[in-house]
């Protein structure tokens, strides 16, 4: 039922404040303690873990990417972020102190359900962070952290995605707290922001209009570049991604540093850039990426730029300005890139394209 959209994928992302609701209720006890009962594995292996591993695939991989910023940032445990189909070939070193995240929407995955397999072979635990619940990845993982996003009908994943987001930031937040690396106020002022993610959402997809024009206004481009940096990076990806599987397009992700040293060749007069900058802070990230607003738009680029609202930084160089809501630069993503799908669903349904159903693409890809 997809209940007035045209397609179920627009529904699904207009439905992301209340998935994202959804996937954080009960996680919080009264007494300031995070709560994941599904976790059944003890605290003391918990605290053993000296590595951890994420894996996943399209999509869950670059929730992945986050988690490994996140997860590293929080718990002091080195993180690494893998693709499923890469893992299991390259005999990766693990045992019994590793720890796999194995990241599916859909749980049946094949790439990622044989990484798994893998892993515990060699001893290692495996969560699983999955939205179908009794599918075959969650069922053959030691423990699962369930998303409730509701089935996610479009092919191409979105409420999925944030709600993989939430979920990761669940579990850093867990892992800090049973190594006791993180304390009470810690945990509850991330708590707070995150409860206050489904309305900084909701004005994101009230702003949805503005983002549709643009499509319009782009729609006949040939190449697409999207920069961010830190988490930034991997929601630039996912940006690229949702335009090559819905409309069709070419579109590439870079990582906003690595700009000079390669990407930067291609940028032609008239190429749409969207920029995704992090939040002014004590770091330098926010003026490196504002620099390279800068050298894109000296050649000429189209620079659309996904920045905080009141950051006035980018006004000199941005063609155009997609205000983020303020948040903290880890949780940054999940309001990033909200107007990035509402961007290529507008694009791809203005060609029209079958959002829902892409061409060449599956659901959930049942064969390595
Ligand atoms: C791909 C889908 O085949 O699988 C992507 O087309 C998806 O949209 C990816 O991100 C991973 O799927 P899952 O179910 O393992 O998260």
């Amino acid at each position: 039922e997809k209940s007035g959209y045209d397609w179920f994928m627009r529904k699904e992302i207009f439905e992301q404040p209340r998935a994202v609701a959804d996937t954080l209720l009960g996680r919080y006890s009264d007494n300031g303690e995070l709560v994941l009962d599904e976790i059944r594995i003890g605290p003391e292996e918990l605290r053993r873990v000296d590595k951890i591993i994420i894996i996943g695939c399209g999509t869950a991989y670059y929730a992945g990417m986050v988690a490994k910023y996140v997860i590293e940032h929080w718990t002091r445990i080195g993180c690494e972020v893998e693709l499923a189909s890469e893992f299991r070939y390259r005999d990766p070193i693990v045992d019994a102190n590793t720890l796999c995240v194995a990241i599916s929407q859909s749980g049946e995955t094949a790439d990622t359900l044989q990484a798994i397999r893998h892993a515990r072979e060699q001893g290692s635990k495996v969560i699983a962070i999955c939205n179908t619940n009794g599918s075959t990845i969650p069922r053959e993982s030691d423990a699962v952290i369930y998303t409730h996003a509701g089935p996610e009908i479009g092919v191409a994943s979105t409420k999925g995605f944030l709600t993989q987001l939430i979920a990761c930031y669940l579990l850093g937040l867990f892992l800090a707290q049973v190594r006791g690396v993180k304390f009470g106020d810690e945990i509850g002022a991330v708590m707070d922001e995150l409860a206050g993610m489904p309305p900084r959402i909701q004005r994101l997809l009230d702003g949805a209009d503005e983002v549709y024009g643009l499509a319009h206004e782009l729609i006949d481009q040939g190449d697409y570049v999207f920069l961010g940096r830190h988490v930034g990076y991997p929601a630039a990806m996912e940006g690229a991604l949702k335009l090559k599987e819905i409309a069709y397009l070419h579109a590439e992700g870079f990582a906003a540093g690595e700009l000079k040293h390669g990407p930067i060749a291609i940028i032609n007069p008239g190429m749409p850039v969207f920029v995704i900058v992090p939040p002014a802070g004590r770091d330098q990230l926010h003026d490196k990426v504002v620099s390279n607003i800068q050298e894109v738009r000296a050649r000429g680029a189209r620079t659309i730029v996904l920045a905080e609202e009141d950051d006035g930084e980018v006004d000199a160089y941005a063609e155009r300005v997609i205000r983020l809501p303020r948040v903290s630069t880890l949780l940054q993503p999940v309001l990033a890139v909200v107007p990035l799908q509402l961007f290529a669903c507008e694009l791809a349904t203005a060609l029209g394209n079958d959002v829902d159903q892409p061409r060449n693409l599956a659901k959930s890809v049942t064969v390595e």
